[in-house]
């Protein structure tokens, strides 16, 4: 098994380029459904990618990847399409399950598994379910799958989510992309990566308009028979590089971005003192002396991301002063806590809440990824510890980081693959 080496202490200079984002890719990915030719630029080639291909794949879509310029053709022109997605797939990846939006769109069925448990949370796909069901589709759970079935196609609705979930908005677009008259969607998801998927379905004929949380989706005719996308900058791989650079950058030069998009992230790193100078596009982050202490709850954008709560955690460790995190979105993530605590952080949980003391001196040592942002987390903790840190795991830093090695290598830090 592959594991990441890394000598901390080296001081970082030099360039990121950030990739496309992986959790706009997947959504658009499985969108593809609906058009006969897409072509996807700037889309990460990560092992999450992969195995979207491959369930679409497996649908009957065809496609062909440049890997040099990061971008994917998607053709539907297969009369014998398969509506399903197995549990072989979905179980590796849960982003899977947002096929079953398009498959009942364009195909008035579709047979999904159920994605089950995941290490981060129980991350149920109830209102995923509950959406389409008031958009009429007939569902069953049976054998471990969904089964969904709308005949006679789907009804423009209004649907108020009692709770807000990024994948349940994106499986309810889908849906109601094609759905007849009306559909007005309230208390959305509106990450920047839903905003990117309103955007492809709009130019594919979509009549999409978003005010705030509620989203008013008119019903499509016309299907445009081909079109291209640029997918957004990875708002969370720019975050991760961000820390990395306040933690140990000399001079780090972050682009590919927009930064109004991260203007939580950018607050709260002005607001600890750290030496950033931000532009449109690109950040620049010099060296840091005293950093003041920071508290942070993770909520749905435009709030504090989640999938940023880890790598904020380390920086946690480095400023003066006791800081907390509140994880108000999945019920187990703290995962990473017990790995950087035997780095030597002094970290204590309560309930949902984390109580992080700061400066404290971390030190190398054998540790194990055990989800994607937990993965990275200690690499940003192995790139500050005194001698060598051992990663144990890293597949799952490969399901979301494109490059991680090189484009770290490239900033001069010590780290390699074995
Ligand atoms: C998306 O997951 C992201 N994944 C996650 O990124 C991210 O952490 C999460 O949004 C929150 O921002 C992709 O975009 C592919 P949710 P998703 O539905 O859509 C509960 C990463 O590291 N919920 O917004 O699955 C759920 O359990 C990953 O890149 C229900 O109760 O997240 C959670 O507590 C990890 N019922 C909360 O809502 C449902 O039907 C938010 O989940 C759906 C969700």
């Amino acid at each position: 098994m592959q594991k990441l080496l890394i000598k901390g202490k080296r001081e970082l200079i030099g360039k990121i380029s950030i990739s496309g984002s992986k959790n706009a890719s997947l959504p658009i990915l499985a969108a593809s459904i609906l058009a006969d030719e897409v072509k996807l630029k700037n889309v990460p080639l990560v092992k999450d990618i992969f195995t979207m291909i491959t369930l679409l794949k497996f649908i009957g879509l065809e496609i062909n990847i440049s890997k040099k310029k990061n971008s994917l053709i998607i053709q539907n022109k297969n009369k014998n399409i398969k509506t399903i997605a197995p549990y072989k797939l979905v179980k590796t990846m849960r982003a899977g399950v947002l096929v079953l939006g398009s498959l009942l769109t364009k195909y008035k069925k579709a047979k999904v598994s159920l994605p089950g448990g995941c290490a981060i949370g129980t991350r149920p796909v109830d209102l995923h379910l509950f959406a389409l069901k008031k958009l009429g589709a007939k569902i069953k759970i049976k054998g471990g799958y969904i089964i969904a079935e709308a005949k006679r196609g789907l009804r423009g609705t209004v649907i108020n989510f009692p709770s807000i979930s990024v994948g349940a908005t994106e499986n309810a677009l889908l849906a109601a992309f094609k759905a007849k008259g009306q559909t007005t969607l309230k208390n959305c998801a509106i990450e920047p990566e839903i905003l990117d998927l309103i955007s492809f379905l709009n130019k594919l004929g979509g009549k999409i308009k978003i005010s705030g949380r509620k989203i008013l989706i008119n019903s499509s005719e016309m299907i445009k028979k081909k079109i291209s996308h640029k997918v957004i900058f990875d708002r969370i791989e720019f975050g991760t590089y961000l820390i990395a650079g306040v933690l140990i950058g000399k001079k780090i030069t972050i682009d590919k971005i927009e930064t109004k998009f991260v203007k939580n992230e950018i607050n709260i790193l002005n607001r600890i003192g750290a030496n950033i100078d931000v532009k449109k596009n690109s950040i620049t982050i010099g060296k840091n002396k005293k950093l003041k202490r920071l508290d942070i709850t993770t909520k749905p954008y435009p709030g504090f991301p989640t999938d940023l709560q880890a790598q904020f955690m380390v920086l946690m460790t480095q400023v003066n002063g006791k800081s907390q995190i509140k994880e108000n979105i999945f019920e187990n993530r703290f995962m990473h806590v017990p790995e950087l605590r035997r780095m030597g952080a002094k970290i204590e949980i309560k309930n949902k809440t984390a109580f992080i003391e700061g400066p404290t001196k971390l030190n190398g040592a054998e540790v194990m990824a055990t989800d994607l942002r937990a993965s990275v987390s200690l690499v940003l903790a192995g790139l500050i510890a005194e001698n060598r840190t051992i990663i144990n795991r890293i597949y799952h830093l490969d399901r979301g980081y494109e490059f991680l090695e090189r484009k770290l290598k490239k900033c001069k830090a010590n780290i390699k693959r074995v």
